[in-house]
């Protein structure tokens, strides 16, 4: 496994693999791999197979925390990730710092203006802004074909491929299903920063999503799952929204399929998970 520090190493790591037939394909992470990320991996091994290179970034990306203390807590276990990188067969491991990242006078930003206005875009100011622009520079860095992002994270997702789809971005978007604990609680990096008692409360979150999605009237869905969700004294809830699964914009009737998202907070820790509705 190739380890490269600036984008200047992934680049020359990359042109070992370039006049190889096999497809590259990248898994941007934060780190603090869990095995929801390591799904990630497997997916994107077996879709480029055994001559293809798959390529993980383990990068906490300053410009896309809205709150100092949030990006500050962000757990960093980088060599547990690096062992668990080398152990699921990834072939180059890319750990950038900060600096190597941006100039210290940059000033371009690529902004999406519809889809990144509800939801987690419209709690965390300049989020999408922040993600839009890093998954950008790692395509072009990788020089890969493919990248693979995990769906728990769908309004990120939906988001990336308008970006790829309005700058012709030469870069196939593969996702990977919402990986779960057996209790329902999605995971996240963010999972192990929760108390005990939190942590046994927080697939509350998953299980009034799931409920309320059976209703069939707007109102009657939001207000079951705040209901289910505030009866937690731990619990406090950042969003609960409806919005269509293509425009991610808020729903009134049920016409077409929708989405039924949550952003909640246990102390500082903020989850986020989301259900299908209608579909
Ligand atoms: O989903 C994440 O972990 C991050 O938003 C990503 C895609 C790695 C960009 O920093």
């Amino acid at each position: 496994m190739k380890l490269a520090t600036t984008g200047k190493d992934l680049r020359e790591a990359m042109l070992d693999y370039a006049g190889l037939t096999g497809r590259r394909v990248l898994v941007p992470t934060m780190g603090a791999l869990h095995h929801g990320h390591l799904e990630l991996v497997r997916l994107a091994r077996e879709a480029v197979g055994a001559d293809g290179t798959v390529v993980v970034s383990i990068f906490v990306n300053p410009i896309q925390f809205d709150q100092a203390a949030d990006l500050e807590a962000y757990p960093r276990p980088l060599e547990a990730d690096l062992i668990k990188c080398q152990a699921a067969g990834v072939d180059v491991v890319f750990v950038p710092d900060a600096d190597a990242m941006y100039y210290p006078d940059r000033s371009v930003t690529v902004t999406e203006t519809l889809l990144s206005r509800s939801l987690c875009g419209a709690s965390r100011p300049g989020h999408f802004d922040g993600v839009c622009t890093v998954v950008l520079k790692l395509f072009l860095l990788s020089g890969c074909h493919a990248a693979m992002f995990g769906e728990k994270d769908f309004q990120q997702l939906a988001i990336i491929r308008r970006m790829v789809r309005d700058l012709d971005v030469p870069v196939e978007i593969l996702e990977c299903p919402t990986i779960r604990e057996s209790d329902g609680l999605a995971m996240s990096s963010r999972n192990s920063r929760l108390t005990a008692k939190q942590r046994a409360d927080a697939p509350r979150i998953h299980r009034a999503l799931t409920e309320a999605a059976k209703l069939r009237d707007v109102a009657e869905i939001l207000s079951s799952a705040r209901a289910d969700i505030s009866a937690s004294p731990l619990a406090r809830i950042d969003y609960i929204s409806l919005v269509d699964a293509e425009t991610l914009q808020p729903v009134s009737k049920l016409k077409r399929p929708a989405v039924l998202a949550a952003a909640v907070f246990y102390g500082e820790v903020r989850l986020i998970d989301h259900v299908a509705v209608g579909q």
